[in-house]
């Protein structure tokens, strides 16, 4: 075929294809228009209902309506906490009896696996490994979809940089660009490509926003920043995500500057929907519509509904005010129907997108439940997944990894054997059949070890066998402890105010180490944790966060050098609860503290140093890496050039591993004072013993901009700082450059 007839051919078909793909989308957009055409106001009103199954997770509303009644009426859009074909089915069979038939969503918390429970997304956040926190998504989807739910309140993307808030264990951590990164791995792993796979769910980019940046680490509790530090720090990760197609949002419980976020206009109508061009759907986050009653911001739910749906909250999940109130607030004049009509369109166009309408039930399907729910891969990844999440704090005289054979090793502490606890909080359905504890998992080792147990004490100091502890530990040659947190006491309304491990778990530590036993220590928690006299004395310090059914096994994968720990921390360790807020991002201050032992008049503690206890990107390695060798394309670059940074990356020790490498950038002089240093880049990187590689990172101009005081997003010209390190307090490289304006 000649050159011109192919070249016809292809502009056809492009043109041919681009004009389908066209009236696809019209065609979607047309069907939600005559299909609202024909809705009655009531029926409008009904998709902005949503209910809960019986499973709630919230706050009960009193006044329980007579659900089934409602869905076969019409005047519900979506439930939450059903799942199960069985169930799925029968309740979608009542919704296909109101006089449209217009087919329900089915949602719920899949938050770090369905079925296959993977680590909470704090653990997998500390992988630094997009790749594996994008198929543990799409693991958690493929669950949830063959389940029949069709939406997960999932990913949690608000950056957490207050450890005393239960819900940092939800979220990436307290970096901006770390968090953007995995909020769009975690869209893309439970949507897929794109929406419509019976392997995929729509997702929920949730707390909007700024939820991690309570008042006092409390819960629920109101936010108050500057519009620098929402739109520089709390907003991108969202930002991201919208990006990556998220289908939804959740608003939050917080105020924002005085607003409550579900009836906040400035983040719901001008941020989201206006200056993003969000095409998606707002959900309330459970009750939030009617709380903004206890706020003292709305008079009533009729109040609450009317500033909600103003502000862009487009489905009200459990409050009851859109359905009590709404379709006469519109009668009355007091709501435009256009803002309801604008609503049901973003709603009906995600139920277009599923397929519902060509097939109600296409996710509630027996076959595919059973032959999901039980796929053996399943569980091999998550345990993937868990040892990639395990961050190795000390390890002093190579300790570990441990010899599989010939040694007697006590187990000792309150999670030790502990099931239920792996899970962490957040899951669909416990099943601790299908956890592996650590004491199994050790022992599941294919070595000749000889292991003891004794637990010593409970999570909450009621129990006390200290004396048959200190016998175990004797008899052993070696001691591992496993202490933390239970896994309730990290998640929703779990803020604590003292966040050292609880009970009597230091003083057993300290009891075992006085036996003078060379002793490793996992810890585990859904937050980072002060334990001072184990950070100082235990040989070895391990932290698993909680891991999920997999944990058993992947602490023991790590723990005798099956896997060579790469995790490194997604949130700062501080020394005490009095630091906080502390991140790394932190600023100079006029009064900078360059000698510690010299702080008169300078911005410090006088009982305790400012820097953490363990830094953000802090994680060792069985083995060393040396970085060398740093080349930078140019000293100078314009705003549209890009800056190529190399070096070479060496493995100096005798295991194979994997290193994340750290860029972070600092801007020393701008139109307002800049943190210290921020993360712009990383990479995780496999090297054999002995091998070098060398990694290049590029920096454009979008990477040294900053909102300056008129909230404009530029890149000013003048000197920047290079970091490049293995944590953000271990730079291993140090280098500079200009940005000039012409
Ligand atoms: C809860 C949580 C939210 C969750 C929702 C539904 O209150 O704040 O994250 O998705 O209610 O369970």
């Amino acid at each position: 075929m000649r050159n011109i007839d192919r070249f016809f051919c292809l502009t056809l078909t492009v043109c041919l294809t681009a004009g389908a793909a066209k009236a696809q989308k019209r065609t979607i957009d047309q069907r939600v228009d005559s299909l609202l055409r024909l809705m009655t106001l009531e029926e409008k009103v009904g998709q902005l209902n949503q209910y809960s199954g019986k499973d709630v997770t919230g706050p009960v509303n009193a006044n329980n309506t007579n659900q089934l009644n409602d869905i076969s009426k019409g005047l519900v859009g979506s439930m939450l906490n059903v799942r199960g074909v069985k169930d799925t089915r029968q309740i979608q069979a009542v919704a296909l009896r109101s006089r449209l038939k217009i087919p329900l969503l089915f949602s719920m918390d899949v938050i770090h696996g369905y079925r296959t429970v993977f680590p909470i997304p704090l653990a997998e956040a500390a992988s630094w490994d997009m790749e594996a926190i994008r198929s543990s998504a799409h693991i958690a989807a493929k669950e949830a979809a063959a389940v029949g739910l069709h939406w997960t309140f999932a990913p949690m993307v608000d950056v957490g940089r207050d450890p005393r808030w239960g819900r940092v264990m939800e979220g990436a951590g307290e970096d901006t660009y770390l968090g953007s990164m995995i909020a769009t791995a975690r869209v893309k792993g439970f949507q897929g490509e794109k929406l419509g796979g019976t392997d995929a769910v729509m997702a929920c980019a949730k707390h909007f926003a700024a939820y991690g940046a309570a008042m006092a680490g409390r819960d629920y509790n109101a936010v108050d920043m500057s519009d620098n530090m929402l739109w520089q720090t709390y907003l991108p990760p969202f930002k991201a995500a919208a990006d990556a197609g998220v289908a939804t949002f959740m608003n939050s419980f917080n105020t924002l500057n005085g607003i409550p976020a579900t009836g906040n206009s400035y983040l719901q109508r001008d941020i989201l929907k206006g200056k993003w061009g969000y095409k998606g759907f707002v959900v309330s986050d459970w009750g939030s519509i009617g709380e903004m009653v206890a706020w003292g911001y709305a008079a009533n739910n009729e109040d609450a509904a009317t500033k909600a749906i103003i502000a862009g909250s487009d489905m009200d999940m459990e409050s009851k005010a859109y359905i009590g109130h709404l379709t006469q607030l519109v009668k009355d004049k007091k709501v435009d129907v256009k803002l309801v009509d604008d609503a049901v369109r973003r709603i009906l166009r995600k139920k277009f997108e599923l397929g519902l309408f060509e097939d109600p039930y296409r996710f509630s399907n027996e076959a595919r439940e059973r032959e999901v729910l039980n796929d053996p891969q399943h569980k091999l990844i998550a345990r993937d997944v868990a040892q990639r999440s395990i961050v190795l704090l000390k390890n002093q005289n190579e300790l570990l990894p441990l010899a599989k054979s010939g040694k007697t090793i006590a187990v000792i502490g309150p999670l030790a054997k502990s099931k239920r606890d792996l899970e962490g909080n957040w899951i669909p359905l416990s099943d601790t059949t299908r956890v592996t504890s650590l004491y199994e998992g050790l022992q599941s080792t294919d070595g000749k070890n000889r292991y003891l147990y004794a637990k010593g004490t409970d999570i909450m100091g009621r129990e006390d066998a200290f004396e048959e502890a200190i016998a175990t530990a004797k008899k052993a040659d070696v001691v591992v402890m496993a202490l933390g947190e239970s896994w309730d006491m990290s998640g929703e309304a779990k803020s604590r105010a003292d966040i050292s491990l609880p009970g009597r778990q230091t003083e057993l530590f300290n009891a075992i180490s006085a036996t003078g036993k060379p002793i490793v220590v996992v810890l585990m928690a859904g937050r980072p944790l002060i334990f001072e006299d184990i950070a100082n004395k235990a040989q070895s310090v391990v932290y698993a966060w909680w891991l999920g059914a997999e944990g058993g096994n992947a602490i023991a994968n790590v723990l005798f050098g099956d896997y060579n720990p790469s995790g490194k921390l997604p949130v700062t360790f501080p020394r005490s609860v009095g630091q906080i807020p502390l991140s790394y991002a932190g600023y100079s201050t006029g009064r900078p503290v360059k000698n510690p032992r010299d702080i008169k008049y300078k911005s410090a503690y006088i009982d305790l140093p400012n820097t953490p206890k363990y830094a953000f990107g802090h994680g060792l390695s069985y083995t060393t890496f040396k970085y060398g060798n740093l080349k930078i394309s140019d000293t100078k670059i314009k705003k549209n050039q890009v800056l190529q940074v190399s070096f070479d990356l060496s493995n100096t020790g005798k295991y194979s591993g994997e290193e994340v490498v750290q860029l972070y950038l600092q801007d020393p002089i701008a139109s307002v004072a800049r943190p210290l240093k921020e993360l712009k880049d990383f990479q995780k990187v496999m090297l054999k013993a002995g091998e070098t590689k060398t990694i290049t990172f590029k920096i454009d101009s979008d990477k040294l901009s900053f909102y300056d005081p008129q909230m404009k997003w530029v890149a000013e010209p003048g000197n920047f700082n290079i970091m490049i390190g293995s944590a953000s307090d271990d730079i291993r490289l140090n280098s500079s450059f200009e940005l000039t304006d012409k």
